[in-house]
């Protein structure tokens, strides 16, 4: 949560931080600012609300400045207003400081720092790291790069911070602990500082990622030093980016997430390509085959993740326990965390984050790693901090998702772990030649059938018309569907702000039934498969009880549509792949009832996309 962005060269800094900001707004959106230092002074500029009420703001007063820093933040310490807004600069106004995460002892060293005449203007644990690295200047005979790392030996917590001394043009010092941060390295003395690369990409493809407890020094005549909070130097390690500047681009759309819902065909085939062999019916994971042994003998597999990425996990459990037959459980990783939970040397935990920077999913793995697991991570950034925490893992290739709502990288993890649970039935030997040959075709077909669902699309609007203005809605699954209905309801309740349940179709009897009359729509997974008959009878007892059903149905059925208000239709596959197209209209229908009823898709309230706070 929270965006930071830092430039320093020989540009104008003004115009790198607005575009890289606006790029990292995903991060949170409840205030945004800048620091731009001119000729020994610091331009600050911010306020509540997004990046472009911060242009609003700053309308034409002087941004002239070739060092500077911006935030766009996601409130945890103090409400989202103007003061409270980043940048922060210390009490004697001589540097000012930027920071994603959260300082745990920000309260003592308050207090001790209030005892020794500091002045607090906020209600933000950032502020107080300003005026700790003040205090440490001023009691010491260091330099600001030595009073920073001084300092963060007193924080316990998470940070990615920029600090920007006011009589020091030439430098920016950036640090990181359990918060990402990637430094970018361009011409002549030139450094770019972002949350992740997507504010450097289009200037530089050289980039550092800090590693945990890392200072970095950036100079623009003697370049960039590092060294670790304990005083050991490093060596920066230069990677090269592999990211491609128009996969930031809305390419058209009108949102974000609607591109994105439009690129699962695109992202699918991305993240299948070159693992499966078509006409030899195998697939090849390298995550797999290098730790061969710990699969074929785990005797348990732990799923952690959060949100969307747990959902993902349900439907791996049923994958790995169908084709691997392998025990699954899978955990919500904000309490596996805190719950003393039973973990062993022949377990294998496989960590779910698109971002792979989500907090709670970071604890649980390194928890795991500590009690001698094996940690298999399934993330979408390249490089991000859980991908560089595991053992061994498979990126989804979904390419860079930017709506909050996460679409693309739900199909592209499905996808990512149907092929390890075949990779591994296939080592197992617990899956038949044939089998494994036709679910590696059908999944090949799959793009197309995603295609053609997407195809639906002025239905699926015409049905989000009839239903947009619904206080609540209920989403039923059996089998493989069921976390298809989780998945279904988080998607309208975070974006369109309508209250929505998933629940497993048969469990209905037991509760939510009592909700059902004839306002309630219930959209429903009736595809053709294992529980088609059983599901059919879910749905006579809400058409009994008035409700209205809205049903996802296979190609061709005449049997749900006797019963529905409405059908949508999706072409038939596999019951194992059938997540991967059903859920498709289930994000389309909360996209249009999102935009029908005025909300902004991209960016829901109080929500972020990486959220890096527990
Ligand atoms: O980056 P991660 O996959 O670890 O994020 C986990 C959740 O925060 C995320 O899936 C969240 O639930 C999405 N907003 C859902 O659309």
């Amino acid at each position: 949560m929270c965006g930071i962005v830092a430039y320093l060269g020989d540009e104008n800094a003004y115009p790198v931080l607005i575009k890289g900001l606006k790029r990292l707004e995903y991060r949170g959106y409840d205030s945004a600012g800048v620091a731009i230092l001119k000729e020994n002074d610091i331009a600050l500029h911010k306020c509540k609300g997004k990046v472009s009420d911060l242009e609003a703001h700053i309308g034409d007063a002087s941004t002239d400045g070739t060092v500077g820093i911006g935030h766009t933040r996601w409130a945890t310490h103090g409400p989202p207003n103007d003061i409270n807004a980043h940048p922060h600069v210390s009490g004697d106004g001589e540097l000012a400081i930027i920071h994603n995460g959260i300082i745990e002892n920000y309260s003592t060293l308050k207090e001790e720092l209030i005892n020794r005449g500091h002045k607090f203007e906020s209600d933000t644990d950032t502020e107080v790291l300003a005026h700790l690295i003040e205090e440490v200047r001023s009691n010491t005979d260091v330099d600001l790069f030595e009073a920073v790392r001084i300092s963060l030996n007193e924080v316990v917590g998470a940070y990615a911070i920029v600090v920007m001394d006011r009589n020091n043009p030439n430098q920016l010092i950036a640090a990181k602990k359990s918060s990402p941060l990637v430094i970018g390295i361009g011409e002549d003395g030139t450094y770019y500082v972002g949350s992740d690369a997507t504010p450097i990409v289009e200037y530089t493809k050289n980039v550092v990622y800090l590693e945990d407890e890392e200072i970095a020094l950036m100079d623009r005549q003697t370049g960039l030093k590092i060294k670790t909070i304990q005083n050991r130097e490093k060596t920066p390690y230069i990677q090269e980016l592999e990211l491609h500047l128009e996969a930031l681009e809305k390419g058209g759309y009108d949102y974000f997430m609607l591109k994105e819902i439009y690129e699962q065909p695109r992202s699918i085939r991305d993240c299948f390509r070159g693992r499966m062999n078509l006409q030899k019916g195998m697939i090849r994971l390298s995550g797999i085959e290098n730790f061969e042994d710990k699969w074929t003998n785990a005797k348990r597999i732990l799923i952690v993740a959060c949100g969307t990425s747990w959902h993902a996990g349900l439907v791996a459990e049923y994958l790995f326990e169908d084709l691997a037959r392998i025990p699954v459980e899978v955990e919500y990783a904000s309490e596996f965390r805190y719950r003393n939970p039973i973990i062993n040397e022949d377990d294998i935990v496989i960590a779910i984050s698109q971002s792979g920077e989500t907090a709670d999913t970071l604890a649980a793995i390194k928890m795991a790693k500590k009690k001698g697991a094996h940690i298999f991570g399934v993330c979408n950034v390249v490089g991000s901090t859980i991908s560089r925490e595991t053992d061994s893992g498979c990126y989804t290739h979904a390419g860079p998702e930017i709506g909050v709502a996460s679409t693309k990288a739900f199909t592209a993890q499905v996808t990512v772990l149907t092929l390890m649970a075949l990779t591994v039935a296939q080592k197992r030997g617990t899956i038949s030649p044939e089998r494994l040959h036709r679910l590696i075709a059908e999944i090949n077909s799959l793009p197309d059938k995603i295609e053609q669902t997407l195809a639906s699309n002025d239905q699926i609007e015409f049905i989000s018309e009839i239903y947009k203005d619904a206080s609540n809605a209920l989403y039923l699954g059996r089998g493989f569907t069921f976390p298809v209905a989780l998945e279904g309801a988080l998607k309208l309740k975070e974006i369109s702000y309508i209250h929505a349940e998933g629940y497993p179709a048969a469990e209905m009897k037991h509760g939510p039934i009592a909700l059902i009359d004839e306002e309630m729509p219930v959209f429903v997974i009736a595809t053709q498969g294992q529980s088609y008959e059983k599901v059919v009878s879910n749905i006579q007892e809400v058409k009994a009880r008035k409700g209205k059903i809205i049903a996802i149905v296979t190609i061709g059925d005449t049997e749900v549509k006797k019963l529905a208000d409405h059908v949508i239709e999706i072409p038939k596959t596999d019951d194992v792949l059938v997540p991967l197209v059903s859920v498709v209209p289930l994000q389309l229908l909360s996209y249009h009832i999102a935009v029908m009823r005025g909300c902004n898709v991209d960016q829901p309230r109080n929500l972020a996309k990486s959220v890096t706070v527990e």
